[in-house]
């Protein structure tokens, strides 16, 4: 099992300049307290990810994008490249968040060959999945996301570090968090079928619950076996909302 738990902030679409006082908030924050459990990684709007790496320069947090395309580089207007993230400063990229699957139409194959992309570029990939509340309700949860975990991760997932982001759909941006029994099923679940396809990896890979994580329910969330590390959205936004997740780990 990872020895370190990773806590990573989405920004999603919300940021603009000042928002990076806030960065600077937490790193003024991280620097106070050495020797915190959690690794530390936000993830900013394209826009701000070369400052925010500056700004994570001797600090201990660090920096990802939210999405990468599945080429090097080419005729893609809008759309920005693994190696375009590292240059900015980037170590990390959320792939397939399920804002994407929605808005986008990425495919669990999309997902795949971004993901290979990313670590063909030198990121850690973090793989989202989750389900509906329609596929819960119905009993279908396990097995969309064991299609979403075969589907989504290529083979070379087995040689780098790996990062799983199980996020219910239903509990994005709701205040609704899943149970603490669905979070821990659903994690053994998904920690039993990365042993099965790819061995030790699969064991060391770091499993991230996301959906409505917030300072209240971070330490009970994070003490879930085979829940290493979050997710979290909203409350990545403050910097002292976030700290205190960051200090629940
Ligand atoms: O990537 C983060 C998740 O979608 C969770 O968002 O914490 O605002 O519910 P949230």
């Amino acid at each position: 099992t990872p020895t370190r738990p990773l806590i990573a902030g989405n920004w999603k679409m919300n940021g603009t300049d000042a928002a990076l006082d806030e960065l600077a908030r937490l790193k003024t924050l991280l620097g106070e307290a050495p020797g915190l459990a959690a690794e530390v990684l936000v993830c900013p709007p394209s826009t701000l990810i070369h400052r925010a790496a500056q700004i994570a320069e001797g600090s201990d947090f660090r920096v990802g994008g939210q999405d990468c395309h599945w080429l090097a580089s080419g005729a893609h207007t809008g759309d920005i490249s693994a190696a375009m993230l590292l240059d900015a400063g980037a170590s990390h990229v959320i792939l397939g968040h399920s804002e994407r699957r929605a808005d986008h139409g990425e495919t669990d194959a999309i997902v795949r060959e971004k993901t290979k992309a990313a670590l063909a570029g030198g990121l850690v990939p973090i793989v989202c999945v989750g389900e509906t509340e329609a596929e819960r309700v119905e009993g279908r949860a396990n097995r969309v996301i064991a299609e979403q975990l075969a589907g989504s991760l290529p083979d070379e997932s087995g040689a780098g570090p790996m990062v799983i982001a199980y996020e219910p759909v239903w509990a994005i941006g709701t205040g609704r968090t899943a149970t603490l029994a669905d979070i821990a099923e659903m994690h053994a679940h998904m920690r039993a079928l990365l042993v099965e396809r790819f061995g030790e990896a699969g064991r060391a890979a770091r499993l991230l619950y996301g959906g409505s994580v917030k300072p209240s329910n971070a330490a009970e969330i994070l003490a879930v076996p085979d829940v290493d590390g979050a997710l979290v959205g909203g409350a990545s936004l403050m910097a002292d909302d976030f700290f205190s997740i960051v200090v629940a780990a």
